[in-house]
């Protein structure tokens, strides 16, 4: 065997694939997610480091290069793990999808930038297929830098609403048009060799079709939409892998890029909605006003009175949400529940797909707490077993257990499965005051007659729940 730089960056590469396959692999169970994510990333390391060989007697003409590139990448490559590093460690949890928005459009930026320096490269020879992926994929980049970046601002308060304007759609379509059109010509008219200002033109007309196409989405809406301009970037360094000729980069973009048109398809089905309609409706805004009269009133009930009633239970099931992270109340309720088992209760979690804000936000949550996996119940294995539970616990969730996404035709929500919480004999739902859910529409469960509202932030609740059961057992009931 000839140990050539050729033949070690080979292996390096064929390692890096499995282990991008296999860290995704582990991070389908919460159980093995966290070191999937750690094979993944020293699979991403060495194909990071297999790459510094090319200027080892593989690509002899980047040898005069050798100095300022390998400077250029190392430095490149320091201030990127300095700031994620930096950014990662600070992040709070319940900002993560905004921080996940722009990690991956930086991904996208990145494979437009490839694009980029191949179509201003004037000593390049292109043949027509390269060619054109790296036009395709330089679109693709560029409207996921700044799609994602919208998002991030929306997400993170820092652009509120959408923003429509009569007409929106046939704008988009007719910017859309026109940077294909420049990417047309780049390929088949200037055969790679277009001016800089042609290309400069393509970038701009991609880039500003990414800002059009994410303004008017709705903030609810931004999950499936990061998830699919996450599916965006995988299939644009995908392309430009293929440009470039490196395995690892095709390997990476096809898992990043098949990984994330799954997720979009099964968020966007947990959601009941379709894709288009994601992107060409405006969900989650403003719903409020279709959704009619409520009748019946809120009932407000004492933490101390409804823990002793779930003491007293059979069966209790817990549907946590978006609040709960807010509070970070996971280790008190899982202390709670703690009490609850113990005194042979029979405790489960309900877990909505898009509850919280992120995908498989409560499972993180509650595996920080330590609560076991087999406590743990997604929608369609849990939904038959409220009608059997002595109480439903909601705390701070609001949208995923509305009923009238079952039965109000004219809710903006309507037709997203639910937990069915309500079909329990008894509901306490634990929220601060009156505060609506991430779609702004008021719920109905709320005035349920078998509903009453605990009243205060979820970790404070907590509180005074365990010391309401811990005081009994001190009584010696
Ligand atoms: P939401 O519908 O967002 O409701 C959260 C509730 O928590 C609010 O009604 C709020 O009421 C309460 N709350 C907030 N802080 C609290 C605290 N400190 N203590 C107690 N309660 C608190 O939550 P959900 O049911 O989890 O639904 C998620 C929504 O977000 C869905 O519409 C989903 O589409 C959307 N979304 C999901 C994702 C993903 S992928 N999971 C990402 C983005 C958006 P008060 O203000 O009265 O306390």
């Amino acid at each position: 065997m000839n140990l050539t730089p050729q033949f070690i960056i080979d292996a390096c590469y064929f390692a890096a694939a499995f282990l991008f396959i296999y860290g995704l692999k582990r991070m389908s169970s919460p159980v093995t997610a966290r070191s999937g994510i750690m094979v993944a990333g020293i699979g991403m390391l060495v194909a990071v480091l297999a790459s510094f060989l090319y200027y080892f007697g593989v690509n002899d003409a980047a040898l005069p290069h050798l100095g300022t590139n390998v400077v250029f990448a190392a430095v490149a490559l320091f201030l990127g793990t300095a700031w994620a590093w930096w950014s990662g460690k600070r992040v709070a949890m319940t900002a993560m999808p905004q921080m996940v928005a722009l990690y991956n459009g930086m991904g996208g930026g990145a494979a437009a930038c490839i694009a980029a320096v191949e179509l201003l490269r004037t000593n390049a020879v292109h043949q027509t297929i390269p060619l054109l992926l790296a036009v395709v994929g330089a679109l693709i980049g560029a409207v996921s830098l700044s799609g994602s970046l919208i998002a991030w601002a929306k997400l993170d308060g820092r652009i509120n609403g959408v923003w429509r304007i009569g007409g929106q759609q046939i704008l988009n379509g007719i910017v859309f048009l026109a940077t294909l059109g420049v990417g047309i010509y780049i390929v088949f008219v200037a055969h790679g060799h277009a001016a800089p200002g042609i290309v400069a033109a393509f970038f701009i007309g991609a880039l500003i079709f990414g800002v059009m196409m994410t303004m008017p989405i709705g903030g609810a809406d931004m999950p499936v939409v990061i998830s699919l301009y996450n599916a965006f970037t995988g299939l644009a360094v995908g392309f430009e892998g293929y440009v470039l000729q490196n395995p690892a980069l095709m390997i990476a973009g096809m898992v990043v890029g098949s990984a994330g048109t799954l997720l979009t398809l099964l968020m966007a089905k947990a959601m009941n909605r379709s894709v288009s309609n994601v992107i060409f409706s405006n969900f989650g805004d403003g719903g409020g006003e279709q959704q009619g009269e409520i009748k019946g009133s809120q009932k407000p009930a004492e933490a101390g009175d409804a823990a002793i009633n779930m003491r007293y239970a059979s069966k209790v099931i817990i549907a946590p949400g978006y609040g709960l992270a807010v509070a970070q109340a996971q280790h008190k309720l899982y202390e709670f529940v703690k009490l609850l088992t113990d005194a042979g209760v029979e405790v489960k979690f309900a877990i909505h797909p898009v509850a919280g804000r992120m995908p498989g936000h409560m499972n993180v949550l509650l595996a920080e707490a330590g609560v076991p996996y087999d406590m743990i119940y997604d929608l369609e294995d849990i939904n038959g077993e409220f009608k059997e539970a002595d109480v439903a616990v909601v705390i701070g969730a609001n949208d995923t257990v509305n009923p009238a996404a079952r039965t109000n035709k004219s809710s903006p929500i309507y037709g997203m499965p639910i937990l069915n919480v309500d079909q329990a004999k008894q509901v306490y739902v634990i929220k601060r005051g009156q505060g609506k859910g991430y779609s702004g529409v008021e719920n109905e469960l709320f005035f349920a007659d078998n509903c009453n509202l605990v009243y205060g932030d979820a970790q404070k609740v907590m509180v005074a729940m365990i010391q309401a059961v811990k005081s009994l057992e001190g009584g010696g009931h």
